[in-house]
């Protein structure tokens, strides 16, 4: 039973003594219950709330209540109470439960905890990878924001409002902002490249620069297919570059990350911000290039054709130099070439993996094999 502050008929010293006394053994042993902070606050109050605490309580019913000849007497044993009593609970900590704590139960002798360490995801260990190659050829890093506005992710590069361009691109926009005019509107990045133009704004050139990130798009998931996914633009401006340095620096790249007997192969394509564009092929590095597979079986990765294709690139579009002219990007003094590769799809080929959903489901079993 917790202690209740009992009305005192009998003031005499021995009386006032030993009421004194039960009341300093209730505190001391709920002081020694204390176990947390909370519980501290709860001691505390209950002790020294001046509404209702314990010590007000002995104040109204010990002190008020004393008949005339005794409160003199009364009044000395109260304060000595409160003395003792503050004592007690400003002296209070925090204690451990020494029953299920203490050293008695330490046993030196059983097998540790094995903490696991951490590993690199396999997607995030490929863009590691990637990034590196163009470091060691000078590329600074450069990032952006996944939320992006209308302006970067599309009219900057040259996608003009309702151009059909802009549908395969099946993006995502952020909810209530028609109001807005079009090129404020948020919109998660369907790509990296809108980071070109940010970095072009802030650098003047020359500039080399590879741009990794998350991107979305509204795409089920499926073996191939993810609303999220990662790639790495890359993007160099300077006086006279040219499709040959553009040639030569992927060829490069791709020899570094996949082996020196890759071959490269380049295809026009279209891209709104690239004139002229490419897509940019390698010799399949399952197969060698030969579309089959050991026993003659077909090889389904670059079905069959030995090629596989890698990247989007191009020469940067003079209409994308005009956004950035002021910052020293005058289409008639700078060129410069783009691309940008899908991390996810690279990572499945370089380990094997037939469904891209491995890599975003969090499944130990799956990513320890990359530890
Ligand atoms: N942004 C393009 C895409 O996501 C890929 C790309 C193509 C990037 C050509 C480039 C480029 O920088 O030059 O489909």
């Amino acid at each position: 039973m917790p202690y209740t502050v009992p009305k005192l008929t009998d003031y005499s010293p021995a009386a006032l003594a030993s009421a004194a006394d039960e009341c300093i053994a209730a505190c001391q042993s709920e002081s020694a219950e204390v176990r947390s902070d909370g519980d501290l606050k709860i001691f505390r109050d209950r002790w020294m709330a001046r509404k209702n605490g314990v010590l007000t309580q002995i104040n109204d019913l010990w002190l008020k209540g004393a008949p005339k000849e005794a409160k003199r007497e009364a009044g000395m044993r109260v304060n000595e109470l409160k003395t003792r009593i503050t004592e007690l609970v400003e002296g209070t900590q925090v204690s451990a439960d020494a029953g299920s704590l203490g050293p008695a139960c330490v046993d030196i002798s059983l097998p540790g905890i094995r903490r696991p360490v951490g590993a690199e995801h396999p997607v995030v260990k490929t863009a590691n990878e990637i990034v590196a190659v163009f470091q060691k050829l000078g590329y600074s890093v450069a990032e952006g924001p996944v939320v992006e506005t209308d302006y970067y992710n599309f009219e900057a590069l040259n996608f003009p409002p309702n151009h059909p361009a802009r549908d395969t691109q099946d993006t995502l926009f952020i909810a209530g902002q028609q109001s807005k005019p079009q090129r404020e509107r948020l919109l998660l990045r369907t790509h990296t490249s809108p980071v070109q133009i940010r970095t072009m704004e802030k650098m003047r050139p020359p500039i080399r620069i590879v741009i990794p990130g998350t991107v979305h798009r509204n795409d089920p998931p499926d073996a191939s297919h993810s609303p999220m996914f990662h790639q790495i633009e890359g993007l160099a401006v300077d006086t006279n570059i040219t499709f040959g340095d553009l040639k030569g620096t992927l060829d490069h790249a791709m020899k570094a990350l996949f082996g020196s007997s890759v071959k490269t192969h380049f295809r026009p394509s279209f891209f709104p911000f690239t004139e002229p564009s490419a897509e940019l092929y390698v010799t399949c590095f399952i197969c060698g290039g030969s579309g089959k597979r050991e026993g003659n079986s077909p090889c389904r990765p670059c079905k069959q054709t030995g090629w596989i294709e890698v990247l989007g690139c191009g020469m940067v579009d003079p209409n994308v130099f005009e956004f950035v002219k002021d910052n020293g990007y005058d289409p008639k003094k700078v060129s410069g070439f783009a691309f940008g590769m899908g991390v996810d799809r690279l990572a499945l080929l370089k380990y094997g993996v037939d469904d891209l959903q491995y890599f975003f489901q969090g499944d130990v079993r799956f990513l320890q094999q990359f530890g």
